[in-house]
This record gives C-alpha cells, structure tokens and sequence, in this order.
C-alpha cells in the first residue's frame, strides 16, 4: 500500500484547529486521525463525534477515529454519520468484536483493528478477514508525545506476515512515539500507515517543517 502519514490532533492546539489542519494538509499529510478517548478505556478524555464533524466541516481529507473508548459499538453510528471514513476498534475492549467490525462496515465504513503494545498479535486472528487496517500501537494509549515502545518492532514484522497472507490491501498502521528518529524503524518493519501527533503539531520546527521532514523519510 501507498505509505500514508495520519496526522493525529490529539496534540493539536484546538483554537487553531483550522488553520493548523489547512497548514498541515497543504505540506502533505494524508489522513486527519482522531484519537476518541473515553477516561475509561484509557486514562484521558479527549473528544467526540462533534470533533469529527468540526474537522469533516474544516477538511476534506480523508478521517479514521481510533475509538480508545469501553463500548465501541454505541458509536459508531455517531463517527459514521460526522463522515468519518474508517473506524478503528480495539480488541481488547470487544468481547463482540466480529458484530462490531461488521457494525463499522454496515455504516458505510472502512474498519480497522488494534491492538496495544502488551497484546498478542494471535488475538486479531480470527478477525483479519474483516478488517482494512490493523493498528500496531506502540506506546500504551491515552496521551500523546510517549517514547515508542521499540520491542513493538518485532510485533510489526509479524502483522507484516500476516497482512501479506491475507493477498489484499490491509493497511498496516503504527500509532505512537513516531518523529523523524523513529520513523525509518518503523518502516522497515513494515507498516505503511503512520499516525504522528505531537511530531506534526507539538514541536519547534512548526508544521510545514515536521510533515516536509517526515515525508522525505518515508519517500513520497
Ligand atoms: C494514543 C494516541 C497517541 C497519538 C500519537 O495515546 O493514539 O499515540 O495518536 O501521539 P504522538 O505522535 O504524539 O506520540
Ligand atoms: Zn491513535
């Protein structure tokens, strides 16, 4: 697959949202990625299908929401109709995960699995059939700017394999601690999707410098 970077605003500065995206889309990033945390799931709370809705108003690039949340299958009615364009869910927090995917799928979405860093990539098994991304995350999810997890690179390489046993397009995206340092690790282990946060909006260089910089690693 074309190697994408999801910019994810977490670490955006929301007052500012609409120029920050319009700059960050004009350097070239590829997908807006929107991090749903719920304080439960995980120990933050960050936004919701409104957010979606203000960014779909501002952008119209493609979105994916990363629901960090404990039901995820409430709400993807609400992501889907803000015009989110793929959803993705954890497996850690589906005890229903084949009705949810095809819950994402019967709304008109592309839908993807993840899966933290502490989680055995056998636990999304039986579910690669379903989904159009798989979600390495490596950092523990809640906050942006965490240092990448570098023992998640093994686990990359094996989605890798899995991926490509699967003979169809599945991206495979990495969320968590990726700046310039560690991006070239995290391609060579394979993954095509990279979700940057606080590497995009939360750094010295400014905007149009950080995605310049990140899309001369990865080559597009
Ligand atoms: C989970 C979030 C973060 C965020 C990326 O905590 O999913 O990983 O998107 O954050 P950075 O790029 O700032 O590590
Ligand atoms: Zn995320």
């Amino acid at each position: 697959m074309k190697k994408i970077i999801n910019a994810s605003i977490l670490n955006a500065d929301f007052s500012q949202l609409e120029n920050q995206l319009e700059e960050a889309s004009a350097a070239g990033i590829d997908w807006i990625h929107l991090d749903i945390m719920d304080g439960h799931f995980v120990p933050n709370i960050s936004m919701g299908p409104s957010m979606a809705k203000t960014c779909r108003r501002i952008s119209a690039l493609p979105m994916d929401a990363h629901l960090m949340i404990s039901n995820p299958n409430q709400f993807i009615p609400a992501f889907a109709d803000a015009g989110v364009n793929l959803i993705s869910v954890h497996i850690e927090q589906d005890i229903h995960i084949h009705r949810t995917l095809q819950n994402i799928k019967d709304h008109n979405c592309r839908a993807g699995i993840v899966l933290n860093p502490g989680t055995p990539v056998s636990s999304i098994e039986s579910v690669m059939d379903m989904v159009d991304l798989v979600l390495v995350m490596s950092v523990d999810p809640g906050f942006g700017g965490q240092k990448f997890l570098l023992p998640v690179l093994d686990k990359i390489q094996m989605v890798r394999k899995m991926i490509d046993a699967q003979n169809r397009d599945i991206y495979l995206q990495v969320d968590g601690g990726i700046d310039t340092e560690t991006l070239p690790f995290v391609i060579d282990a394979g993954a095509d999707s990279f979700v940057i946060g606080s590497a995009i909006f939360n750094n010295q260089i400014g905007i149009q410098q950080s995605v310049t910089n990140l899309k001369k690693l990865i080559g597009s």
